[in-house]
């Protein structure tokens, strides 16, 4: 089915200036970028975006990465979007993600894991609209 999904490209890529080659992957694949936007997240926007994971332990750690520097959010839609991201990032661990996976090829740990995806048509609906109103996003299907 034809899907959206939302990425985030993490504080830690957007340092090593692999933006422009995490998308260019997004778009060899297939997928299209509907809508995107760079920015610092607030403190209280990333403990919002990943409420589901406050009472982790992580979760300070999580919050304090993504708020570290920018990041750059979009929005892709293509055949099964979510799953189709899902398998260009790999395992959210980057030592057990698949050689040529985004993560396996940029990211460093868990925490610092080059990309964020939703893991769920329901997340992506949620996560999609969290950071993006309805005209900022350019349907190109
Ligand atoms: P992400 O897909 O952005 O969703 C939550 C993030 O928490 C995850 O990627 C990881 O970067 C981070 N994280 C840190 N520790 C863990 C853990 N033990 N399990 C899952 N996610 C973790």
């Amino acid at each position: 089915a034809l899907e959206r999904t939302l990425s985030i490209i993490k504080p830690d890529a957007v340092a090593k200036n692999v933006i422009g080659e995490i998308e260019s992957r997004f778009e060899k694949a297939g997928l299209r970028i509907v809508a995107m936007k760079m920015l610092q997240l607030s403190r209280e926007k990333a403990e919002g975006f990943y409420a589901e994971h406050k009472e982790r332990p992580f979760f300070k750690d999580l919050v304090d990465f993504m708020t570290s520097g920018p990041v750059v959010v979009q929005v892709l839609e293509g055949e099964n979007a979510v799953i189709a991201n899902r398998d260009l990032m790999g395992a959210t661990n980057p030592k057990e993600a698949a050689p040529g996976t985004i993560r396996a090829d940029f990211a460093q740990s868990i925490d610092a894991n080059a990309v964020h995806g939703s893991d769920s048509a329901e997340s992506a609906a949620r996560e999609v609209s969290y950071f993006f109103a309805d005209d900022e996003i350019c349907p190109r299907s």
